[in-house]
């Protein structure tokens, strides 16, 4: 921060935190014998499982391929389909297409802007094989909903934890409660690398085992395919700087909720839709939105922030299913709370480094707004 302009995030006000352990953790790695995989891929790979309380973790690329190649470990393809949402990063639904399956996209929730189950249910076919669940903003999907219809109809669950690491539902924490869970680590993300990786997480060591081949090529051993694979590995120095900042997750996640009761707080009363506190679920604020009445409004308050030095941003402006690349080519259900969330949503500044003050000044720009 400049002290005159709040970014929406602020991922080298981490890195700059946490300096002195991340340049120590990265010297481990330039100083020691495998820059490709080897201890410290392994090392985060079960911290970050036994974080989540899972048995395996299989370090990737990024959180996309991680959704890619867990639909593939999962024998999910061609012919199949996989029901998500239109209403997220289109990283999720570019991951189910990677794997071939076609992407079925379903509205959401008005309140937790997750996954609406019913909608779900209504799009289930004879080809569908999964349902990708994304935990939008931090705030955890309808997990119990959503396993009761993937057992009804013998469906997989994958979680799409990418804006969520920590969010606990009903004391469990996301990512343990469906049969796959991948992540990303994206630099803005609540676990954020410098640079992209992501990671699946799994209690099912014959996947784990399917995963760890097909991120390289396929291999068992080197140079040997058992079956086709693909190169996302995750890189050891990322490896290395995650392992630090998972030990600083918790406090992170906390500075995160105290910082969005903050917001609750201070803007109850305004004409806005704050974000949703359900009995037995914790978000960890990924991103704080809030919701104007009407496109017109939230225009004219995005404007008026970023005259006044506050980056806000808008997660996510184009439903997938109306982007050039999709529009017209997947099957859907009718959008109506997707289509109207695109034109309302507002994402405020919110990280854990988020000073009082800047916080104050974003509190107060919003309240000139509405005077
Ligand atoms: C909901 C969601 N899913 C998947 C991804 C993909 O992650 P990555 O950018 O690491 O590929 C992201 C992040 O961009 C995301 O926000």
């Amino acid at each position: 921060m400049d002290g005159t302009t709040i970014p929406l995030t602020d991922p080298r006000a981490g890195y700059l935190a946490l300096r002195a352990e991340i340049d120590a953790a990265m010297r481990t790695v330039l100083e020691g014998p495998s820059y490709i995989l080897g201890e410290h891929v392994a090392r985060f790979e079960k911290e970050f499982a036994t974080y989540v309380g899972m048995a395996h973790g299989v370090g990737m690329n990024n959180g996309t391929d991680a959704i890619h190649l867990a639909l593939r470990a999962l024998g999910i393809g061609p012919g199949d389909e996989v029901i998500t949402v239109s209403h997220t990063a289109v990283a999720t639904v570019a991951g189910v297409g990677m794997s071939g399956a076609a992407p079925v996209l379903a509205d959401v929730d008005p309140t937790t802007c997750t996954i609406d189950p019913q909608e779900v249910r209504k799009l289930i076919t004879g080809r569908t094989k999964a349902v990708v669940a994304v935990h939008l903003y931090g705030h955890p999907a309808d997990l119990d909903a959503l396993s009761a219809i993937c057992r009804e109809y013998g469906l997989r669950l994958i979680e799409d934890c990418a804006q969520a690491h920590g969010a606990l539902y009903h004391g469990r924490m996301v990512g343990s409660v469906g049969d796959v869970s991948t992540f990303s680590f994206y630099p803005t993300k609540n676990l954020g690398a410098i640079g992209d990786a992501g990671m699946v997480i799994t209690n099912d060591e014959a996947l784990a085992g399917a995963l760890r081949r097909i991120r390289q090529y396929g291999w068992e051993q080197p140079q040997c395919s058992l079956q086709e694979g693909w190169n996302s590995r995750l890189d050891p120095l990322q490896a290395a700087i995650l392992s630090v900042k998972l030990r600083h997750l918790p406090a992170a996640t906390e500075c995160r909720r105290g910082l969005a009761a903050a917001y609750s707080k201070a803007l109850a009363g305004l004409p806005l839709v704050l974000p949703p506190e359900i009995p037995g679920v914790e978000a960890v604020y990924h991103l704080y939105v809030v919701r104007a009445e009407d496109r017109a409004t939230r225009d004219a308050l995005l404007t008026h922030l970023g005259k006044n030095g506050v980056r806000a941003a808008v997660h996510y402006p184009h439903p997938v299913h109306l982007q050039p690349a999709y529009a017209g080519r997947l099957r859907t259900g009718p959008m109506p709370i997707t289509e109207v969330l695109a034109g309302t949503v507002l994402s405020l500044p919110l990280f854990p480094e988020l000073t009082e003050a800047g916080q104050d000044q974003v509190i107060r720009t919003i309240k000139a707004f509405h005077q």
